[in-house]
């Protein structure tokens, strides 16, 4: 068995007639948190929406456990066992917070029927879940949204979860929280892939990085060789120091 748990090979992606993605060269190591950052418009979602099969790579080769994905269709991908939680976060503002996991939940038909040690290690993990259980997922904040999302992900094992910028537009306090969460989801054995432009967000989480420029990666290698080097932050990432 590999120690990656997912491979980029030469990855191309075409929307419409725009060539996004020149080339993409990524592994997510197994068991670890993977890092994915870049400016903005360097690629990150596209390469996301691409693992998950909701753009079509035009070149190159996925690989998931060894298997190939390039050319399987989103709801296969996601049944192999990868999570996706998007920018937009796709929480129903007018279901239930319950509702909401209920939906995510593929083999469970009420909140009874879900797993119950599972759903308390959620709330552990997001009390906010919990407190507004019965309430519209419209009501909540913007991180406890984010939450939601999250918790939606892994309200069913999942051997990758894929996240894409969890802290955007959140208060310091409560990114605190999702870092927190973020590293026991770790220490529970789940593969992460995360997009962030939180650089310190970033540092506190990432095992392994992957830096993406005008579609392709530029750099990859430990986090915290990254966070120590400041000089190569700025010339990958062009952070105001
Ligand atoms: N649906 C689309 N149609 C045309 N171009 C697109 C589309 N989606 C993304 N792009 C372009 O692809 C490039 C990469 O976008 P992408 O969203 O992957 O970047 P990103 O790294 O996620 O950026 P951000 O940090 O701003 O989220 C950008 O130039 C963007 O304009
Ligand atoms: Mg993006």
């Amino acid at each position: 068995m590999s120690d990656n748990l997912i491979t980029l090979e030469g990855v191309h992606t075409h929307i419409g007639a725009y060539h996004i993605l020149h080339g993409v060269d990524l592994v997510v190591p197994r068991g670890q948190l993977t890092m994915l950052l870049g400016r903005n418009g360097a690629g990150k979602t596209t390469t996301l929406r691409t693992i998950m099969g909701l753009w079509q790579a035009s070149q190159g080769r996925i690989t998931f456990g060894g298997q190939d994905i390039s050319t399987k269709q989103t709801p296969q991908i996601a049944h192999l066992g990868i999570a996706y939680v998007p920018e937009n976060m796709g929480v129903f503002s007018d279901l239930t917070v319950k509702e909401n996991m209920l939906l995510a939940a593929r083999s469970a038909r009420n909140a009874e029927q879900m797993d119950q040690e599972r759903l308390q290690w959620i709330f552990k993990l997001f009390p906010a879940v919990e407190k507004f259980w019965n309430h519209p997922a419209g009501k909540l904040s913007g991180g406890q949204k984010q939450m939601l999302a999250v918790s939606r992900a892994i309200v069913e094992p999942r051997e990758l979860l894929i996240v894409d910028e969890p802290s955007k537009g959140l208060a310091p306090s409560i990114i605190n929280n999702m870092i927190e969460a973020f590293q026991q989801l770790k220490q529970s054995g789940v593969t992460i892939l995360l997009v962030e432009q939180n650089i310190n967000f970033a540092k506190r989480l990432g095992d392994t990085v992957a830096v993406m420029d005008n579609g392709r990666v530029v750099h990859a290698g430990s986090m915290q060789a990254l966070a120590q080097d400041e000089a190569l932050q700025q010339s990958l990432l062009g952070l105001a120091l």
